[in-house]
C-alpha cells in the first residue's frame, strides 16, 4: 500500500488525504527510509541538493502574545527581557553577508507599537542600502497590519515567515488564549501575500492531541495558499510555560518519536508541495545531533544558522535544549558547513535562493 502510494508520488501524481495520512503513520524502518529516499529524489528534481543558509538574528524575546507553549510568552516572568538596538542588529546582519550568507532572518516576539516598527523599518532600509539590496532580509515578527507589511517591504524586506501553527481550529484554541485568532492569522498570511513577500508559514508536530489527520489537512492548507516556502519543526516542552508543565521533558524514547514525525512532516511536505523552500528547523537539532541534517536528507533545503550575538542567545529559549546557546556565528558556521558536506551536499553562498515556486508563480 505504502510503496504503491510513493509510486505514484515519485510519478508526480496527486495524492489524497487519505494517502497522507498513510505516510503519515508509517513506522516501520524500510518503509520509513523509502518515503524519506523519494522525498530526497523529488527534491533534487525540484530544488537541488543545495542548502541554503539564512542567517538569523534573535533580536528581541519582548512579547506581547502569551502562547501556552512558548517560553518567551509575556506571562514567563523567569525570562530575562531585551531587546537588541539598532546598530546590533544592523551589525549582525551584516556579518551574515560577509560570511556569505545569501540571507538573512531577523525574528523577535510580536510587538505593534509604532516606535518598534518604526526601528525594524530604519533597520531593514539601512541592511537593504549596505549590502547593495544582494542580502535576501526575511522578517519573521508575527501579527502586523497590512500597512506595517507593506512599509517593511518597502524598506527592503522581501520574505516573512508566520507560522500559522496548525490549521485545526480546535487544536489553535487549545494552545492558546482566547484572544489569539487562527482567523487573523490566516488574514495577515493573505496580507503578506497581497503585499508581495515571498510568504512562509509553517506548523508544529507533535501537540499534545494533535492526529495524523491534522497534520495532512495542514500540509493540504500550505498546498492551497499556495505557499513558497515553510518552516516547520516538532513541538519540544518548556518547562515555564502551562503545557510544558503538564507534561514531563521529554524521554529519548519521545524525543525519537518526535523527531521522526518532524522528518516524516518534512518528507511528506516536499512530496506535495514539491518545489518551495522547506528549513530544517533548530528544533529538530533539541531532539538528536543530526536532527537537521537528518531533515536535509528527508527533503528540507534551507538551513538558519543563528547569528544572534552568544550573550542574548540563552534568553531566547523558546523550547528546553535549544542547540547553539553557548556557541558563537562562526562556530556555528562552521559546525553547520560540515554537517552538510558530509551528507553530500553543496552550500548556496552568496546566493538568496529563492524557490522555484516563487519564481514560478510571479514570472509566469
Ligand atoms: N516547541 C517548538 N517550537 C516552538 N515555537 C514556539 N514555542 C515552541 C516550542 N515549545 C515555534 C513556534 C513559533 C516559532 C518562532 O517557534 O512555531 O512560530
Ligand atoms: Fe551552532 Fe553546530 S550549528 S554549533
Amino acid at each position: 500500500m505504502v510503496t504503491e502510494t510513493l509510486k505514484r508520488a515519485k510519478a508526480g501524481e496527486p495524492l489524497s488525504i487519505e494517502d497522507l495520512v498513510a505516510l503519515l503513520s508509517i513506522t516501520d524502518s524500510d518503509e520509513l527510509q523509502a518515503l524519506y529516499d523519494c522525498a530526497y529524489f523529488l527534491k533534487e528534481q525540484y530544488v537541488g541538493k543545495v542548502a541554503y543558509f539564512r542567517g538569523i538574528i534573535e533580536c528581541s524575546n519582548l512579547c506581547m502574545k502569551d502562547c501556552y507553549y512558548c517560553g518567551i510568552r509575556k506571562s514567563n516572568t523567569n525570562v530575562e527581557r531585551f531587546l537588541m538596538d539598532e546598530e546590533e542588529i544592523f551589525k549582525e546582519a551584516l556579518w551574515a553577508y560577509e560570511a556569505e550568507y545569501g540571507s538573512c532572518v531577523i525574528q523577535s516576539g510580536e510587538r505593534q507599537d509604532e516606535t518598534y516598527i518604526a526601528m525594524i523599518e530604519r533597520v531593514v532600509g539601512r541592511i537593504a542600502e549596505a549590502t547593495k539590496g544582494e542580502l535576501g532580509i526575511t522578517l519573521s515578527l508575527g501579527e502586523q497590519t497590512e500597512e506595517t507589511y507593506a512599509r517593511w517591504k518597502k524598506a527592503g524586506a522581501h520574505r516573512y515567515l508566520l507560522r500559522i501553527e496548525t490549521t485545526s481550529p480546535a487544536l489553535y484554541a487549545k494552545i492558546h488564549p482566547a484572544d489569539h485568532s487562527l482567523g487573523e492569522r490566516k488574514e495577515c498570511l493573505a496580507a503578506l501575500r497581497r503585499t508581495g513577500y515571498q510568504v512562509g508559514t509553517g506548523v508544529m508536530m507533535g501537540l499534545p492531541g494533535q492526529t495524523m489527520e491534522d497534520l495532512a489537512n495542514d500540509i493540504l492548507f500550505l498546498k492551497e495558499i499556495d505557499i513558497d516556502m515553510v518552516g516547520m519543526g516538532p513541538y519540544i516542552p518548556h518547562s515555564d510555560t502551562p503545557m510544558g508543565q503538564e507534561v514531563p521533558p521529554y524521554t529519548d524514547e519521545q524525543k525519537k518519536t518526535a523527531l521522526t514525525l518532524g522528518l516524516k512532516m518534512i518528507a511528506v511536505t516536499r512530496i506535495v508541495l514539491k518545489d518551495i523552500n522547506i528549513a530544517a528547523a533548530t528544533a529538530l537539532q533539541a531532539l538528536e545531533y543530526t536532527g537537521r541534517e537528518q531533515g536535509l536528507r528527508c527533503g528540507a533545503n534551507v538551513i538558519m544558522p543563528n547569528v544572534t550575538e552568544t550573550d542574548y542567545r540563552p534568553k531566547y529559549q523558546l523550547y528546553d535544549n535549544k542547540p547553539c546557546t553557548d556557541e558563537n556565528s562562526s562556530m556555528c558556521r562552521g559546525c553547520l558547513s560540515g554537517r552538510i558536506k558530509g551528507i553530500g551536499e553543496t552550500i548556496g553562498f552568496n546566493e538568496r535562493g529563492d524557490a522555484p515556486h516563487y519564481e514560478k508563480r510571479t514570472k509566469g
